[in-house]
C-alpha cells in the first residue's frame, strides 16, 4: 500500500506493507531512528509516540492503521520538526536530571511526559507514576525520571512549549 501520513509536520509516504509495524516504517523507512524497540509487543512503552496527539506504543500500529494521521516522534519533539536544533524543555529536564541512563527507554518516556503534560500541567507525583505506568525503564530506577518530569512541568511556560498541541 501507498501509506501517507504526516510526521512531525511533515508529509511523508512510503511503499510498505500494510501490516507493517509503525515502528519499523518510521525506523526504516523514514530514518527516524529516535523511536526504538524494547519488547515488541507492547509492554515497555520504548516505542512510543503520538498518533494524533495520543501515546500509543507503535509496534502495535500496523502500517494501514496509521493512514492520514498526525505522528509525532521524540525528533519532532522539540518544535515539530526532525529538523530541530536545540533540546524541548522535557528533554532538557531529562538531561538535568539525570532521567536517562542507557537511553532506550528514554525517547518513549519523553512522549510519555509530552502527553501528560499536554493535558495536566502540574501533574502530582502519583499523577506522573500513573502516566508513566507502561514505560518500563532497566536502569535509572524511576526516582530520577519522576524528578525529571516534575521538572519539566515546574518550567516557564516560555520554556515549556509542551503546552501546544502535540499531534
Ligand atoms: Fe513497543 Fe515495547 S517495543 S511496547
Ligand atoms: Fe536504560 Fe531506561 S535509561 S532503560
Amino acid at each position: 500500500m501507498r501509506l501517507r501520513l504526516e510526521v512531525n509536520g511533515r508529509k511523508r509516504s512510503a511503499e510498505v506493507p500494510p501490516m507493517k509495524r509503525l515502528l519499523d516504517v518510521l525506523r526504516e523507512d523514514f530514518a527516524l531512528t529516535g523511536t526504538k524497540e524494547g519488547c515488541g509487543e507492547g509492554e515497555c512503552g520504548a516505542c512510543a509516540v503520538l498518533v494524533d496527539g495520543a501515546l500509543v506504543n507503535s509496534c502495535l500500529v500496523a502500517a494501514c492503521q496509521a493512514a492520514g494521521t498526525k505522528v509525532r516522534t521524540v525528533e519532532g519533539l522539540a518544535d515539530g520538526s526532525a529538523a530541530a536544533d536545540g533540546l524541548h524543555p522535557i528533554q532538557q529536564a531529562f538531561w538535568e536530571r539525570g532521567g536517562a541512563q542507557c537511553g532506550i527507554c528514554t525517547p518513549g518516556m519523553l512522549m510519555a511526559t509530552a502527553a501528560l503534560l499536554a493535558t495536566n500541567a502540574r501533574p502530582t507525583e502519583d499523577e506522573i507514576r500513573a502516566a508513566l505506568a507502561g514505560n518500563l525503564c532497566r536502569c535509572t530506577g524511576y526516582v530520577k525520571i519522576v524528578e525529571a518530569v516534575a521538572a519539566a512541568a515546574r518550567a516557564k511556560p516560555s520554556r515549556r512549549r509542551s503546552g501546544r498541541a502535540l499531534g
